[in-house]
């Protein structure tokens, strides 16, 4: 049949986080007020000084194709800004420019991942790293998290569990969407010397790495030895509230770089000219506008763990980076009568939640496929796309609907 779809399609997942998008825009198009805490978009505009970089590029005719790799300027830029942040020697030919952090997965599950090699990733996590491993015929081997001493942190128990012979590929989100888990420099070892003694290439994902609250992230980047075998997602989505412009980039060893460029060749051509040239403005120029954007995020987070603790039966863990809360909301889960082990409870608590209060999260299941063990009830409130004042009203709104 002409029309018909190919197979290899039904392993390819998607973002099922778009559908609470949709219920959102749903809800305010039939006139009711959302708040919405969905979003991991930002509501926060590009620093002046990036946009008019921009400008000036498409002005001065940077318009046409570009190196796969990217100009050499950006490239040049981006290797300095990880070496002098990070106390590591990055050469440009160690980076590959992309359009947005994303790609970098999928591109690098493709240049090193055989069809049946286990992938360690975290679940609940990105879910994109579920949809590539699954599309890319690889074994999905999800890790968990778990609270300790009122933080997140990845559970090294589940890690053991899930690695096997077949395991090639540990992914790691050391600032972890969803829960907000910040991995210290005990975490990052264990896992470095996990990588090491299985012989596993790793893919740091790190588009948090600065959207730091305090103290310092640590990464695969950080971890020794580990030179030859770990990929960078590296994006300027949110240091920059640049999410909507596409920028990125794959950073680690010369030979599956070069790969990932000759993906980049297959399949964009190149990242755009003129962004590219932001990007350099970005690194290198005035960097109050992302020091503002921090600030503003941190004074959304230090008022919305107040509302959300101050709800009966609420509890957020501890976190100071990402801009995600990942809420423990058993209790009210419960108090409203609804059953841990159904999915469709999971999702009329959502939904009744937004349609009394307005107030939109995801749940659970929009990261990753849910794991038997999983007890506890956990929504994602993300403040990366409310402002403090309008997140204030929103909650004061969902304490006196759980409460009552
Ligand atoms: C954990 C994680 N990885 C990767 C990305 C991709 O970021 P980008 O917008 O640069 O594609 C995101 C975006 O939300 C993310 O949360």
């Amino acid at each position: 049949m002409g029309n018909r779809i190919a197979s290899r399609i039904d392993h390819l997942g998607t973002e099922t986080a778009f559908a609470v998008s949709g219920d959102a825009a749903a809800w305010a198009s039939s006139g009711h007020q959302v708040y919405p805490f969905h979003l991991g978009d930002m509501n926060i505009r590009t620093p002046e000084n990036i946009i008019e970089a921009a400008h000036r590029a498409m002005l001065d005719g940077n318009t046409g194709y570009t190196p796969a790799a990217g100009i050499p300027a950006l490239r040049e830029a981006l290797a300095d800004s990880v070496s002098q942040s990070r106390g590591i020697a990055v050469d440009p030919a160690q980076v590959s420019i992309q359009p947005g952090g994303k790609p970098v997965i999928g591109k690098f599950l493709t240049a090193v991942m055989e069809p049946g090699d286990g992938v360690l990733y975290p679940n609940p996590g990105y879910p994109i790293y579920e949809s590539q491993v699954d599309f890319l015929g690889g074994r999905a081997q999800p890790y968990s998290y778990v609270v300790e001493g009122g933080r997140f942190r990845f559970d090294r128990r589940s890690v053991e569990a899930a690695l096997d012979e077949t395991t090639r590929v540990l992914i790691v989100n050391a600032q972890h969407n969803p829960t907000g888990a910040d991995a210290d420099a005990a975490d990052i070892a264990w896992l470095a010397a996990l990588a090491r003694e299985r012989d596993l290439w790793v893919l740091s994902d790190d588009p948090y790495i600065d959207i730091r609250y305090a103290g310092r992230s640590h990464t695969m980047l950080d971890a020794e030895g580990l030179e030859d075998r770990t990929v960078v997602l590296y994006t300027f989505s949110k240091k920059y509230a640049m999410t909507g412009w596409r920028l990125g980039a794959a950073i680690g060893p010369q030979g599956v770089i070069d790969v990932i460029t000759k993906i980049n060749t297959n399949d964009e051509s190149c990242t755009s000219h003129f962004i590219q040239h932001a990007g350099i403005e970005a690194l290198t120029g005035d960097q109050s506008g992302s020091e503002q954007i921090l600030e503003t995020l941190r004074a959304r987070r230090d008022l919305i763990v107040d509302r959300l603790e101050s709800i009966d039966g609420v509890s957020v863990p501890a976190t100071d980076a990402t801009f995600y809360l990942f809420a423990d909301v058993t209790e009210v889960f419960d108090r409203m009568g609804y059953q841990h082990d159904r999915e469709e409870d999971v999702q009329a608590f959502r939904v009744k939640s937004m349609q009394e209060t307005g107030v939109s999260f995801c749940s659970r299941s929009h990261f990753g496929r849910v794991q038997p063990a999983e007890e506890r009830v956990y929504v994602r409130f993300a403040y990366s796309g409310i402002d403090a004042d309008v997140a204030d009203e929103g909650l004061t709104g969902l304490k006196a609907f759980w409460e009552r």
